[in-house]
């Protein structure tokens, strides 16, 4: 079903007409949403994979042109093995499940993140995602995986200034324009909108380059209840802001 089915009262939620070119989702709270269930973190994750599904469908329906997902953190190598490593399973198995979907509802698949740093059988999975959906245009699917936002312009500034110092960069031609395309999104459009679940009001070092004039809109469902109404309501919050940019 279409989100246009799921959810019939969609044009009242937020104007069809006007949407936000790309929007970014924190996905947070899977592990407090099975606590209060009294299961354990890996089963939270698990509901919020079947969210994350659901999500980009709804994407790919309502015609947006990218989401970015912050699926794992290079913070998020802190916390236990066994839960990394299932984070890592989950990714693997949700781009394989996933792609023949994905392929018909012309969603192309790209990452942002340090992917040299992830384990042979992620690096596959993702190749293999990317590779199955390359010619798709209707929307982008950009997964943060292993992302950082600090070390991504960190990452983009040396790049630069390696080729300054070898004399192929002028330094007065950085312009902002050329830095972002240092970045993991180069080619995508800056955020337009970044939703955060679980009532956490931070950004957590997601998307800082990008995200300098995006709306956030915070919400308190826990990400596995973040449901297509919710998604809406959250757009539809975002268009009733009025974004100025600095001007008047
Ligand atoms: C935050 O919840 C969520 C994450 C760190 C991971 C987000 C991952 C998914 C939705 C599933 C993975 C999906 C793919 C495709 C890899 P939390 O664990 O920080 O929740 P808490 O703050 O309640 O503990």
């Amino acid at each position: 079903l279409s989100i246009f089915e799921k959810v019939p009262e969609a044009g009242s939620l937020a104007d069809l007409s006007t949407l936000p070119r790309h929007v970014g989702i924190i996905m947070d709270g899977n592990g407090r949403w099975a606590k209060s269930r009294g299961m354990p973190r890996a089963y939270g994750h698990r509901a919020g994979v079947e969210r994350l599904h659901d999500i980009v469908k709804a994407t790919g329906d309502l015609g947006i042109e990218v989401l970015t997902v912050y699926a794992f953190s290079t913070e998020n190598w802190k916390r236990p093995a066994a839960e990394v490593e299932g984070l890592m399973k989950l990714l693997i198995e949700f781009l394989y499940r996933e792609i023949d979907q994905l392929v018909e509802n012309g969603v192309r698949i790209v990452f942002s993140g340090d992917e040299a740093g992830v384990g042979e059988t992620v690096q596959k999975a993702m190749a293999y995602a990317k590779d199955r959906t390359k010619d798709n245009h209707r929307t982008t699917f950009n997964v943060a995986f292993n992302y950082g936002g600090r070390q991504e312009i960190l990452l983009a500034a040396k790049k630069l200034a390696a080729q300054a110092a070898a004399g192929t960069l002028c330094p007065e031609e950085i312009t902002a324009e050329r830095f972002a395309e240092e970045l993991d999104t180069a080619g995508l459009p800056d955020l337009d909108l970044v939703i955060r679940t679980s009532g956490e009001q931070r950004l957590s070092n997601f998307m800082l380059y990008q995200s300098a004039y995006a709306e956030f809109v915070f919400v308190k469902e826990h990400w596995p209840d973040f449901d297509e109404r919710a998604y809406l309501r959250a757009i539809g919050e975002f268009q009733r802001r009025g974004r100025r940019f600095g001007g008047l």
